[in-house]
């Protein structure tokens, strides 16, 4: 079995959820406490083993490109200032020289054919892909949770977290080939977008973290528009899945989702929390926030 090297960000889309704060910033660059939205991403996928980050760019979209190059007037300047910490942590979040590769999509088409800009420089191999504006907290990180479970049952793999029924219809869910699997690992029969809470096929909705066969890019080539006018990936996939396994996979963490001013004020607040060395400091100032009267 073929290991996962690549991983496809797609970060083309124009973040109107998020819009004024993305109007000239890339919304995967809005930070997430201290650091952009995309380095959580990156790191998740580096903790999986992926050596290569294809990025699906867009117009505006140059400071992603920036953000992974070296600064070598900031690093002179903090050199001079004796600054080491700030440097070694600028090293370490670097990405190795030919590691990162970016191609552009024209206009946004959606999801799907975003993807599909991917082809040729991911190849004739399995390949993941993760959507940049879900930051997903865990450890072992998502991706690498995922590629442990690609290595027992190989095929398609797609990450999926358990929601309320009453959210159901907000997200992308996926059906069980058998009714109440409740296992980590669940065998796929299909995929919906958006049930209706009555007709949904399970509560498990689709987290946008995926491990894809290439054989996908030929289907994405021939895919018509779908939901939205867009070319959906789920509507590629759902056609693979005649011919491959797809399985859902439950990972053991929390996902939060940038996309959205709310989920990403949670984002922020969470991650904040979490940091090794300010999360306590975090804590007391959210609280005195909080206290505050409004
Ligand atoms: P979203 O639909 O969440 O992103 O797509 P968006 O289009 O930027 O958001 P809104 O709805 O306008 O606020 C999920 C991911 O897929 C990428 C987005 O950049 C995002 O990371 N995407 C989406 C593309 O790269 N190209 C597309 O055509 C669509």
């Amino acid at each position: 079995m073929k290991k996962v090297r690549k991983a496809v960000l797609p970060v083309a889309g124009f973040g109107t959820r998020v819009l004024p704060a993305t109007k000239s910033i890339p919304k995967e660059m809005l930070p997430a406490f201290d650091r952009p939205a995309i380095q959580y991403v990156v790191d998740e996928a580096r903790a999986a083993g992926v050596e290569h980050f294809i990025f699906v760019t867009g117009r505006n979209k140059g400071a992603i490109e920036d953000y992974f190059d070296r600064a070598y007037e900031l690093e002179t300047t903090l050199k001079e200032k004796n600054k080491t910490a700030l440097l070694e942590e600028l090293d370490r979040l670097c990405l190795p020289p030919g590691a990162a590769s970016f191609v552009r999509q024209q206009a946004p088409l959606g999801l799907g054919h975003a993807v599909l800009c991917a082809r040729d420089l991911v190849g004739d191999e399995p390949f993941a892909v993760l959507l940049p504006d879900v930051l997903v907290h865990a450890s072992p990180s998502c991706l690498a949770q995922m590629t442990a479970a690609y290595a027992e049952v190989g095929g398609n793999i797609v990450a999926v977290d358990e929601v309320p029924a009453e959210r159901v219809s907000s997200y992308g869910v996926i059906a069980p080939k058998t009714a109440g699997d409740q296992g980590p690992l669940i065998e796929m029969s299909g995929m919906v977008e958006k049930p209706p809470r009555e007709s949904a096929p399970s509560r498990l909705k689709i987290t946008g973290r995926y491990i894809l066969q290439p054989e996908i890019f030929g289907l994405l080539a021939t895919q018509a528009r779908g939901a939205g006018g867009e070319i959906q990936l789920t509507d590629a996939m759902q056609r693979l899945m005649g011919s491959q396994t797809f399985h859902a996979f439950r990972y053991a963490g929390r996902d939060y989702d940038c996309g959205d001013k709310l989920l990403y004020l949670e984002a922020f607040a969470a991650l904040a929390l979490a940091h090794p060395e300010l999360g306590k400091d975090a804590r007391a100032v959210l609280e005195a926030v909080l206290a505050r009267k409004p």
